[in-house]
This record gives C-alpha cells, sequence and structure tokens, in this order.
C-alpha cells in the first residue's frame, strides 16, 4: 500500500486559505513541504495549481502534478519552454480517485501527497493513510478551510514545535 498522505498547513481556526492565496508566509513550511513531497506525486485542485503556476511560472519542479479539474486540461507540454528544461509531468484527471489510481499504477515507488484544496481534503480524509500537518497557533481570516476529522482515527508519529510569532508546529499523523 503506497502512502497516500494529506499535506497541509492550517490555522487555529482552520483556515487554509483567504482570496486564493495561503493567509501566512512561514518559510520553514515552505521547506518543509518541498522536502517531504520532492520526487514524489503531488495532487492538488485547479485553483491551487493556478495559484502555483502563476508564482512560479511553472508547475512543481521534481514532482509529478497531478491536477484535479472538470473544466481545464493542463499537461507537460504545456509548460515545455526552450530555455529550462521542466523536471515535472503535469496531467490532469476529473476525479480524485483516477489520479490516485494512475499515480499507484505508474509510481508505485512514490509517495501520493494530497495537497489540496478544501473539498479534496474533505474527500481524502477518510482514505489517506498519513497526514503532515502544520499547525499555527493563530486564527486567520479565511474562505476555504481545513474538515474536522475524527482524531481518534490517527496516531501521533511526531511533532515538532517553532516558538515564532505566531507559533507553529508541525504534526506527523498515521492511521491507526
Ligand atoms: N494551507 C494549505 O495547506 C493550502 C493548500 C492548498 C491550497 N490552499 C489555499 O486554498 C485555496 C484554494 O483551495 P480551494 O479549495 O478554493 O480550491 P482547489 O481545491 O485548489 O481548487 C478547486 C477546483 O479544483 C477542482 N476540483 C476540486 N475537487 C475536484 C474533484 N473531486 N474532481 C475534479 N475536480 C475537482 C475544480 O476545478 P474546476 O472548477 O476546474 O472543475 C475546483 O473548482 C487557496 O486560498 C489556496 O491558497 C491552502
Amino acid at each position: 500500500m503506497p502512502e497516500i498522505a494529506i499535506i497541509a498547513a492550517h490555522s487555529k481556526n482552520l483556515v487554509i486559505g483567504n482570496k486564493g492565496q495561503i493567509p501566512w508566509n512561514i518559510f520553514e513550511d515552505k521547506k518543509h513541504f518541498k522536502e517531504l513531497t520532492t520526487g514524489h506525486v503531488v495532487i492538488m485542485g485547479r485553483k491551487s495549481f493556478e495559484e502555483i503556476t502563476g508564482l512560479l511560472k511553472k508547475p512543481l519542479p521534481n514532482r509529478v502534478n497531478l491536477i484535479l479539474s472538470k473544466t481545464k486540461n493542463f499537461s507537460t507540454e504545456d509548460f515545455l519552454n526552450d530555455d529550462s528544461p521542466l523536471s515535472s509531468e503535469v496531467k490532469t484527471f476529473s476525479n480524485l480517485q483516477s489520479a490516485v489510481n494512475f499515480a499507484k499504477e505508474k509510481y508505485p515507488d512514490k509517495k501520493i501527497f494530497i495537497c489540496g484544496g478544501e473539498k479534496i481534503f474533505e474527500e481524502t480524509i477518510s482514505f489517506c493513510n498519513k497526514m503532515y500537518l502544520t499547525k499555527i497557533d493563530s486564527d486567520f481570516e479565511g474562505d476555504a478551510f481545513f474538515p474536522k476529522f475524527d482524531e481518534k482515527e490517527f496516531k501521533v508519529i511526531s511533532e515538532k514545535l517553532f516558538d515564532e510569532i505566531p507559533p507553529y508546529k508541525f504534526v506527523e499523523l498515521e492511521r491507526k
């Protein structure tokens, strides 16, 4: 069974996003995301992908980027240019299960990271076997939220606290 993990950062009031952006800028969290996901498969919603490509002008490098959308069809060819070789694969799926199945079949040795947003986290929480959560200990204003889930179904594997303003912690959870 490959690792299918949610990776998310949420505030105390469960906000993950506001007006199409992540409402905080925590360098350590970006580094943590990069370290965990590089070399693996990332699955995300169309809006999150458009946010990333808007910022980076390319998909997440050194990762297989699988996008969920019923309205658009992104592929690797859309991001090829003569200046820099592309280190990512990009493919679009119209539902989560077909993206997960594709990843399991084509990349059985890679981990599958579910990167949001709201509905995709909600759909994944029932079957993921891990969660990497960054819990930010402050309330934020937002319009996209992390789902409430039964914490009794997961055990805490590790916790790392950062005494910053606001404080935050990395929590690794595994399904019991
Ligand atoms: N803090 C975090 O960890 C984190 C992580 C990710 C995102 N965010 C934030 O969250 C916000 C974006 O999240 P969001 O929930 O608004 O949008 P999203 O999940 O990134 O994108 C939503 C779109 O994804 C497609 N989609 C979603 N579920 C699908 C499914 N089951 N099958 C097929 N397509 C599906 C649809 O695209 P079509 O309309 O094209 O069909 C839908 O409109 C932003 O503010 C972002 O910064 C935060």
